[in-house]
């Protein structure tokens, strides 16, 4: 199917049960991720797509879930490694940006030196690099704590503090939803940029097809845990196999305006 030996990530008939509820949430899906790629998980709220980024980050309670399957994330088996071993790759290798900044983020603590405690060289002028990369450009954003900043600005410092470790792996999981229409675009061009700078590869998840055309390389839709679709954007967009991704693809919001439909 895939030279395996070329995947970054690859993760191989995951299943995820929740043990309180018995339910289902993952269903034998199987994916990969190359080096430097973006690919996208696209389903509706309650699809799984939290449980699968959860899965690869290894942030379950496993007293809580019962997984099964492999996601190896160059060669290594995530599921089978010790929380310790798993440790040196959470937070340096594989980061994670989540919908809402402000639960992530250390609200005690200033963004500059959240930044810095992620960063290998704990040099400060590598801090002030960064945090102009990701647009907080004003030198005072330093000494801020996470509330003086506005949603977008807390989810650019998120990103910062992502960056800071220089992962291969990045899982953006809906990093637009909690922000404000007119600062989303911005989100995902600065994801752009930033991927096109770093050698970095990109698990996006979002419910919005929209945000997904002119970024990911590739996409699975799914439904209910399981695999609707795999296939690159543009057969996704001219010629989706799955009736629920034509679904999907008829009743995409605009990217900063959720509100406006796209007529199909
Ligand atoms: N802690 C939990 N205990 C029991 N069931 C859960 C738990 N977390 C998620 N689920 C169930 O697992 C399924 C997948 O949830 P998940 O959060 O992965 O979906 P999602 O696609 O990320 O949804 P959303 O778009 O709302 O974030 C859902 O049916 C959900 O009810
Ligand atoms: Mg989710």
């Amino acid at each position: 199917m895939h030279n395996n030996r070329k995947s970054l990530l690859d993760v191989r008939n995951l299943k995820v049960i929740f043990k309180n509820t018995n339910a289902l949430a993952i269903n034998d899906i199987s994916f990969y991720l190359k080096p430097r790629e973006i690919f996208a998980i696209v389903g509706e709220s309650g699809s799984g797509k939290t449980s699968i980024a959860l899965s690869i980050a290894n942030l379950f309670n496993r007293k809580t879930i019962e997984i099964s399957g492999h996601i190896l994330f160059d060669d290594t088996d995530l599921l089978t490694i010790s929380e310790k071993e798993m440790a040196s790759y959470r937070g340096s290798q594989i980061m994670y940006i989540f919908q809402e900044p402000n639960l992530a983020l250390n609200p005690s603590l200033t963004i500059g030196y959240q930044i810095l405690e992620s960063m290998k060289s704990k040099s400060k002028s590598d801090v002030i690099d960064l945090m102009r990369d990701v647009g907080l450009m004003n030198r005072s954003t330093y000494h801020s704590y996470p509330h003086e900043l506005s949603g977008g600005m807390q989810q650019r410092a998120m990103i910062a503090v992502a960056l800071a470790s220089n992962p291969k792996l990045l899982i953006a999981d809906e990093p637009t939803t909690s922000l404000d229409v007119t600062i989303q675009k911005q989100i995902i061009d600065l994801l752009k940029t930033i991927h096109e700078k770093r050698e970095l590869a990109i698990l996006l998840i979002t419910h919005n097809l929209g945000i997904v055309n002119g970024f990911a390389d590739r996409v699975m839709v799914i439904l209910n845990g399981k695999i609707e679709e795999i296939s690159n954007v543009e057969t996704i967009f001219k010629n989706p196999k799955s009736p629920y991704t034509a679904k999907l693809l008829a009743c995409i919001p605009e990217v900063g305006n959720p509100n406006k439909l796209i007529p199909k």
